[in-house]
């Protein structure tokens, strides 16, 4: 099977339209989301040491592969690492990990477009002074009232699939970039409001800081761990082939060490300070830190009623979140809507249509773990929760493992090195031992320490 040069899908038109699109990718309702509730969940600063850490060791190493085997491969996951596979003299079985990717898209998309859903209820909600001078109560009734409502959450849900669908149709190559280019400045902006805001509480700001930086290992589960690992890959939309993708479209000549590295870090920029600008909140009006996924909607509320302007920057900042989650949506489907392209003939807009409605349908099981289904569980999980554990802690890590094992060891020396462009020197072999030999015993070892191998 040979490997074509281009994307029969086309090149972004320059690296900085790459790094937009990536961007837009990896921010999204994992930085504002789910960063902040997950650390309060498991204790803060140890956490967030782990998490920072499987950025830097497992995070950027593995985008530099997934961008590699993309560009190298300029076709879906699946054959991407079929050809590669094939060229390198080795078993094409290396496709399954693109269709667990593909799988793993599927499942994601479906609880993100969720609680996408539930941002967007929130811009009417904001605009419309609800938030007014909201108590921390009021601002948890709001968001109750929300979520035991299965035909809003479907409605929501609904509208954000249909919004998702349409840009896939037409090729995320266009449009993506300048969306994006205004809106990670401006959601930039409105996230550091909400810091300043936290800032002037004084004491509950340090609180905060302290919460969030001082390490306690004592505080750190198992699960902590594997959370924190999981998250790495969450919010770097890595171990999936998303990136990988995005990858396939990226010009030849630009630096994939780079836009990994420059990726990585405006996504952990983002959610550091989402971190800085929520849990102020959560302290200075007696919350719980462990109070769940819905922690951002019954905090930010708080400071949106209360400070000037805030009826308008509320609505602003939602309006916002929902173009990060957006743009994020659209990558979780892009691998599979282009795998139904090039291997089943389907044209974009059918492709689309298919998935679009499939995630739709598995989106239900979200909505009703929120109410009607509170009590179905699996494991002592939600669907909900089932569903987010399957997807960022097991697969994601699992593929990232894997992608990691094919980039280098599938992968010879000559073909990474030749994809990266860095040379043969200290960067390059860095990267090589870290996807041979780190990467993997990392997984390898937070994995064994769940299941209680290493006790
Ligand atoms: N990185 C996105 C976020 O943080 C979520 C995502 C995961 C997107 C995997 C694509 C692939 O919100
Ligand atoms: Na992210």
């Amino acid at each position: 099977m040979a490997r074509p040069t281009k994307s029969i899908h086309g090149e972004w038109t320059s690296r900085w339209a790459f790094i937009l699109a990536a961007t837009g990718s990896a921010v999204g309702l994992g930085n504002i989301w789910k960063f902040p509730y997950i650390t309060g969940e498991n204790g803060g600063g140890a956490f967030v040491l782990i998490y920072l850490l499987c950025i830097a060791i497992i995070g950027v190493p593995l985008m530099m592969a997934e961008i590699l085997i993309g560009r190298r491969g300029r076709q879906n996951p699946i054959n991407s690492l079929k050809s590669i596979a094939d060229e390198e003299g080795r078993s094409t079985n290396w496709q399954w990990l693109g269709g667990m990717g593909v799988l793993t898209g599927f499942l994601i998309l479906s609880y993100y477009s969720v609680i996408a859903g539930q941002a967007m209820a929130y811009i009417p909600r904001a605009f419309s002074g609800v938030f007014e001078g909201v108590t921390a109560d009021g601002a948890i009734s709001i968001h109750k009232a929300l979520v035991n409502d299965p035909e809003r959450l479907l409605a929501w849900h609904t509208i954000f699939m249909l919004m998702t669908v349409g840009i896939v149709v037409r090729g995320v190559q266009h449009g993506l970039e300048k969306s994006v280019r205004i809106i990670m400045p401006a959601l930039f902006i409105i996230i550091l409001m909400l810091v300043g805001y936290g800032y002037n509480t004084g004491q509950y700001f340090d609180q905060s800081v302290q919460f969030l930086f001082a390490i306690d290992f004592s505080k750190l589960t198992h699960t902590g761990v594997l959370t924190a690992m999981g998250h790495a890959f969450f919010t770097l939309s890595l171990g999936m082939g998303a990136i990988m993708v995005y990858g396939s479209y990226l010009p030849k000549k630009a630096s994939i060490f780079k836009v990994s590295l420059t990726i990585s870090i405006m996504d952990t920029t983002v959610a550091l300070l989402a971190g800085l600008a929520i849990f102020p909140l959560v302290f200075a009006n007696g919350l719980e830190p462990t109070a769940g996924p819905g922690l951002i909607f019954d905090t930010l509320p708080i400071a949106f009623g209360h400070m000037p302007w805030g009826q308008f920057f509320g609505g602003i900042f939602f309006i916002l979140l929902l173009f990060a989650a957006w743009s994020s949506g659209i990558s979780l489907v892009e691998p599979i809507v282009v795998w139904l392209v090039e291997n089943k003939n389907m044209t974009r807009l059918r492709a689309s249509v298919y998935s679009g409605v499939i995630i739709w349908l598995l989106g239900l099981l979200t909505i009703f773990s929120f109410n009607l289904g509170r009590e179905w569980r699996l494991f002592g999980l939600t669907m909900f929760e089932l569903l987010d554990y399957l997807t960022a802690n097991i697969m994601l890590p699992l593929g990232g493992l894997l992608i990691a094992l094919f980039a280098g060891w599938v992968m010879k020396r000559n073909s990474s090195m030749d994809e990266l462009g860095l040379g043969n020197g200290l960067l390059y072999s860095t990267w090589r031992v870290l996807v041979r030999f780190i990467t993997p015993i990392a997984i390898l070892i937070v994995f064994a320490n769940l299941i209680g191998l290493l006790n």
